[in-house]
């Protein structure tokens, strides 16, 4: 990596918003807590944080956001119990985070993701760091973010993961400008020349959405810094972005993986159909039960 790149070493969690489309069952738990089987949301966003190298994690939490933190503390008691038996405590075992290495930050409202983003600016400083979007379950050999800190340490600058989508859905997300294409080391990378947020299908500059994976430079945090409020009134991280674009390096990497939307019921269905189908101890009764409700 050329020594102008600095290190990925910092991932931001943003888990402070209200859960709206989940309610009831986000009344109390946190949408980051819903299960895929048996982890919760959090937990794959955090596995694939430190299969990147990742080790310094912040979470942007808000009201009753506290089941997030004391799901990665040292459980004494529930430990203590099962010590005898080795292999429940090997289950706990994604959940054990290095002293020091979690840090929680307060959303007090809810203005939107960008300034979710920007309440965690005390604890990025002035580093390169990443973001994920706990919702969006990204699965792949190898994970999306260390794809994308693989381009990253090519290209350097700014990095967003991107997915190519049916025209007619782009509106309820963030969509780019593609520009230039190139290939490094197998992976396609597009120069993103433009963002929009929530554009309107005939004004769409393509079908290639942000998906909840970026890697930024610190400068965002000074455009957060004035609080402009973008689509639906929220300080949108979208419009932040854009404002780097032609100052710094922006490119968008395609993730060569399955990315479920697991912030909508179908797509958290589906996001828990499949990952049953890949598990070996229980892909064939899963499998029955489908072929039985069809
Ligand atoms: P969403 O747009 O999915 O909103 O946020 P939400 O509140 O989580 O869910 P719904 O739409 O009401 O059902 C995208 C990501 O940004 C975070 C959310 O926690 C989620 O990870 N976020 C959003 C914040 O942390 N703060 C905000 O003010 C808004």
């Amino acid at each position: 990596m050329p020594a102008e790149i600095k290190p990925i070493r910092t991932a931001v969690f943003p888990v402070a918003g209200m859960g709206t489309r989940f309610l009831p069952a986000t009344k109390a738990i946190p949408k980051e807590m819903l299960p895929i089987i048996d982890r919760p949301l959090i937990q794959y966003a955090v596995d694939e944080a430190r299969e990147a190298g990742i080790e310094q994690l912040v979470f942007v939490t808000g009201r009753g956001k506290t089941a997030i933190v004391e799901h990665f503390d040292h459980a004494f008691e529930l430990e203590a119990t099962m010590k005898s038996r080795a292999k429940t405590l090997e289950l706990l075992e994604p959940t054990r985070i290095r002293p020091g290495n979690l840090v929680a930050v307060r959303q007090q409202v809810p203005l939107g993701l960008g300034h979710a983003i920007w309440c965690a600016r005390a604890i990025v400083g002035n580093e390169p760091f990443a973001i994920f979007l706990p919702d969006e379950l990204m699965i792949g050999t190898p994970g999306c973010m260390r794809q994308m800190v693989d381009a990253y340490a090519h290209v350097g600058g700014n990095l967003i993961s991107v997915l190519e989508v049916p025209r007619e859905e782009v509106s309820s997300y963030g969509v780019i400008r593609p520009g230039a294409r190139r290939e490094i080391d197998g992976m396609t990378l597009t120069e993103v020349t433009g963002l929009v947020e929530k554009p309107n299908v005939a004004e769409a500059p393509s079908n290639l959405i942000v998906s909840g994976r970026y890697i930024l430079q610190p400068e965002v945090m000074h455009i957060l810094e004035r609080q402009e409020t973008g689509a639906g009134g929220e300080i949108q991280l979208t419009d932040a972005m854009a404002q780097m674009i032609g100052s710094q390096p922006f490119h968008a990497v395609a993730f060569a993986g399955k990315r479920y939307d697991c912030g909508s019921k179908v797509g958290f269905v589906e996001a828990t159909l499949a990952l049953a189908l890949a598990r070996p101890e229980m892909a064939a009764e899963v499998r029955a039960i489908m072929q039985r409700l069809l």
